[in-house]
């Protein structure tokens, strides 16, 4: 008989920063679903990638100096590397700027062209660059991106659109009739109110105005918009559209779609609509989690705390990581991260209560057995009863939570078979049993007790923390046939009479204070924003001896040999000057030419890399640069500033 399939996808990731202790919740999630539906029996198609196309890396490019594909190919490299050091047991690694993908994504585009499903048309509205999004004017939060929050650009260009609004009826229908489609549930209210019921448009599937992306195969100065290109890959990884379509035929329709919370709209509303029109079944579950979040935003630039994952990986271990992410993050919602709250995990589930029970367990073995597993002993009903009732339905019960995607709760439970057995030591007092030779018999009930419940854990907890996992089975010299998932199930599979090999800690106990300090060092606290302290008093006088200017930038270069200064030449009312500026980390001379930007214009003139700078600019930040000081609204150059 054939195993039943099970396939499930993370979003694929932009490769345009470094990952973040954010990014790797997914991939873990998934990863621990993965493992855990492997070894119940399933036949498991596990995918991720990279999401390779689009103006903001194309961007990203450019300012490094490099093509897209060398931009996007170190960073893939790293994704990579990242997985490989996280033991992501993925099954498939698909890559946008593949061949395998390109011409599968060209193919779908065009079939719907011919069908009519895509239409030409002029598309008029914003557009987000970093999150790839267009919006309408409606849509708009206080003129920013309602998702990020970020300035957006108006657009207006020719372009492809997909009827995306004649699929709204069967999408409301999908949503409103399928529970189990959107998890959590309250996910798909948001979905129906905000997007669904209001009514769709059309969707702008290509692009003119730049060029990274996957050319239309009829039409070749568009580019095929990057969420349709990127939500394909979910079926293009499996040979959709190709020679080889056998992947696809048997793990189509995926079992979940696990994707972060920002991102379901384009998973529930734009994916089901475009498979729907391919006439394909539709995904049965589309999972959103939150985020881990730094201080009330999601992951900004690391602000005293060290959120590298490989940084993180390499202090306190892969499973540290793992675990923290897992048991941290409840189902659907967002979880804190700060290196303190990290250590402290580590600290109170995984040294002290894992370890130390695995340690202080083989330790008693050793003393009083030799390092033999003993052979069962005399039950006693009241001392034993809780350790057997709650290991009675233990494998099943975490079965259930694992596949209603409840992680935390998950590793919870196997956490309170450690609790237990903990209070089990303290209530049965070995050490007081192998005083009394009578006693013998109860004392190898005990510890077998206590191995058999070791091992329950050390099954249980193996597609969480597969490395922790490995080295409990080695020190309880488990079998192949002691590791199954059906082997937990009854209580007593561990065979007696073998022995044991004695290991070093799992996770030694982290001193917080001292750690702390050293990732202090790593990462220096930056001080909080708005805490500088205010300059001396001035006079009015003094003050309007200083002729600021509004000023608008006719053109801008780099200034060579340095990746901090651009020259501006700036128009001031009826004459131009140049101005040297320190602003290249966070404007290119593109972004600078025909802004209106304020300038202290009696600057004495100083000459800055053998260019003479009359005048300096006005910008935002303690001590980078935030954002310029810019007009609002239409002004001329020349215009004193008071
Ligand atoms: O959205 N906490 O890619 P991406 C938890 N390319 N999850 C986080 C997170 C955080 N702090 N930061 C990011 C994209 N993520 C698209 C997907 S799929 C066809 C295309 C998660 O690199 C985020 O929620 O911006 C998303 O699920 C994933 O990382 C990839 O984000
Ligand atoms: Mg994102």
């Amino acid at each position: 008989m054939s195993k039943p399939t099970f396939y499930i996808t993370t979003p694929i990731y932009y490769p345009s920063d470094n990952l973040h202790i954010g990014h790797t919740y997914c991939t873990v999630a998934a990863d621990a679903m993965a493992r855990f539906k492997r070894k119940t029996g399933y036949d498991v198609m596990f995918l991720t990638g990279t999401d390779e196309h689009g103006q903001k890396i194309e961007k990203k490019a450019e300012e490094a100096g490099v093509t897209p594909k060398e931009y996007v190919d170190k960073i893939v490299g790293n994704i990579k590397e990242l997985w490989k050091l996280m033991n992501i047991s993925n099954d498939d690694f698909i890559r946008t700027t593949e061949p395998r993908h390109e011409k599968v994504v060209q193919k779908i585009f065009k079939q719907l062209y011919d069908q009519g499903d895509i239409y030409k048309g002029e598309y008029e509205g914003w557009y987000c660059t970093p999150c790839e999004s267009f919006w309408l004017d409606r849509q708009l939060v206080d003129g920013k991106c309602p998702d990020c929050g970020r300035p957006v650009q108006k657009a207006k260009e020719e372009s492809y659109f997909f009827r995306l609004s004649k699929y709204a009826p069967k999408l409301i229908d999908l949503i409103q009739n399928n529970p189990d489609f959107i998890q959590p549930r309250s996910r798909a209210n948001e979905m129906l109110q905000n997007f669904l019921l209001p009514g769709l448009e059309d969707l702008a599937v290509s692009r003119t105005s730049f060029k990274w992306g996957i050319p239309v195969t009829f039409d070749d100065k568009h580019v095929i918009y990057v969420w349709v290109d990127a939500l394909s890959n979910y079926i293009t990884a499996l040979g959709y559209g190709s020679d080889n379509d056998e992947k696809f035929k048997k793990y189509w329709p995926a079992d979940i779609h696990l994707v972060g919370k920002e991102i379901i709209r384009f998973h529930t509303i734009i994916w089901p609509a475009m498979l729907m029109a391919l006439n394909l079944p539709l995904p049965k579950q589309v999972f959103g989690h939150g985020w881990v979040i730094l201080e009330g935003g999601k992951m900004s630039k690391s602000k005293g705390n060290v959120i590298d994952p490989v940084t993180l990986a390499n202090r306190y271990g892969v499973d540290a990581i793992r675990y923290f992410l897992l048991r941290d993050m409840p189902l659907g919602q967002d979880s804190q991260f700060s290196n303190e709250i990290l250590i402290n995990r580590i600290n109170s589930d995984l040294a002290n209560k894992l370890g130390n029970l695995l340690s202080r367990t083989v330790s008693m073995c050793d003393k009083y057995f030799g390092g033999i597993v003993p052979e069962h002993g005399t039950v006693v009903p009241e001392e034993d009863d809780t350790i057997k009732s709650f290991t009675k339905d233990f494998a099943e019960k975490l079965e259930g939570l694992v596949n209603e995607m409840r992680l935390s709760d998950a590793l919870a439970l196997i956490f309170d078979l450690a609790d237990i057995l903990n209070k089990y030591i303290d209530i049965t007092m070995p050490w007081a049993l192998a005083k009394d030779e009578s006693k013998k018999e109860r004392l190898q009930e005990v510890i077998y007790n206590l191995l058999e419940g070791l091992r329950m854990i050390s099954v249980a907890i193996d597609s969480f923390l597969p490395e922790t996992a490995d080295k409990m089975k080695v020190q309880l010299a488990l079998s192949e046939e002691e590791t199954t998932f059906d082997s937990i199930k009854p209580f007593g599979g561990m065979v007696s009479g073998k022995a044991l090999c004695k290991g070093e800690a799992l996770f030694p106990r982290i001193d917080v204070q001292k750690e702390l300090e050293e990732l202090e060092k790593i990462n220096p606290t930056v001080p909080k924003k708005n805490t500088l302290p205010i300059k001396p008093e001035v006079t009015i006088d003094e003050f309007e001896k200083m002729d600021l200017r509004t000023a608008k930038v006719l053109a801008a270069e780099n200034v060579e040999k340095s990746d901090k200064l651009l020259k501006l030449t700036v128009e001031v009312g009826d004459s131009t000057r140049t101005i040297v500026s320190g602003i290249r980390s966070k404007y290119s001379a593109k972004d600078m030419v025909g802004k209106t930007i304020v300038i202290v214009a009696n600057l004495k003139p100083a000459k800055i890399r053998g260019i003479m700078s009359e005048g300096m600019i006005l910008a935002v930040g303690d001590e980078g640069l935030d954002a310029l000081i810019a007009t609002d609204g239409e002004v001329e150059s020349g215009v004193s500033v008071h």
